[in-house]
């Protein structure tokens, strides 16, 4: 079972160094729209699986609809993150993640990896970072759709704080209550 942290990482300190990730040293940044051949690249190169547990649906091509949802946004109302390592000499994006006030202290986060590099602690980082920009800018709950079977992102989404899981419109939902934000000494 995951612990439940009292306080989440300043975002400021994960954008600011570099992260082991397995063998890869990755970078946490906001996406800007000159990652669209980036982004692209990645969302093409995740299985069907992957894409289909990201964006709910089977999705064959990747839309340039899509693309700027993830290099266009406007930041009071939307952020998105990504997890950047060199390959090859390149920065290439290894992850997204991506969030959306949706107003009263609730905000909807998704977050994709890829798949090269599932299960060594990308999403972990790519989450909290993009909790901990949500709690600064006023979010206090944030909310996830996922698959049923998606142990890896509850996972994920109780690490930030206590969880609890229901059904809206048919999907699995899930809300975490993220840690009250410590306040500043004057
Ligand atoms: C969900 C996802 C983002 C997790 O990212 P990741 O980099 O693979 O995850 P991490 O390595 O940071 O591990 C996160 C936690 O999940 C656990 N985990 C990873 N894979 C798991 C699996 N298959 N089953 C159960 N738990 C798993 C890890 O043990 C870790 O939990 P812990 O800290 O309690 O040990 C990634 O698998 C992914 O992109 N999946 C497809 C898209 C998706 O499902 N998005 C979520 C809906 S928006």
């Amino acid at each position: 079972m995951a612990t439940t942290p009292s306080q989440l990482a300043d975002p400021g300190t994960l954008l600011s160094t570099t992260h082991a990730v397995g063998e890869t040293r990755v970078r946490l940044r906001l996406t800007r729209p000159s990652d669209a051949l980036r982004v692209r690249s990645f969302l093409e190169g995740l299985s069907p699986e992957t894409r289909r547990r990201r964006f709910m649906a089977a999705m064959p091509g990747v839309s340039d609809t899509v693309v700027r949802h993830f290099t266009f946004y406007d930041p009071r109302s939307r952020l998105v993150v990504a997890a950047t390592a060199p390959i090859d000499g390149v920065e290439t994006v290894v992850g997204l993640a991506d969030i959306v006030h949706l107003g009263t202290g609730l905000a909807e986060l998704a977050v994709v990896v890829g798949d090269d590099h599932q299960g060594a602690g990308a999403g972990k980082l790519l989450t909290e970072v993009i909790a901990a920009l949500a709690l600064q800018q006023g979010a206090t709950h944030l909310k996830a759709e996922l698959l049923d079977d998606n142990h890896a992102m509850l996972a994920l989404m109780e690490r930030l704080g206590p969880t609890a899981r229901t059904i809206e419109d048919g999907s699995s939902v899930v809300y975490t209550k993220l840690p009250q934000q410590r306040r500043r000494a004057a």
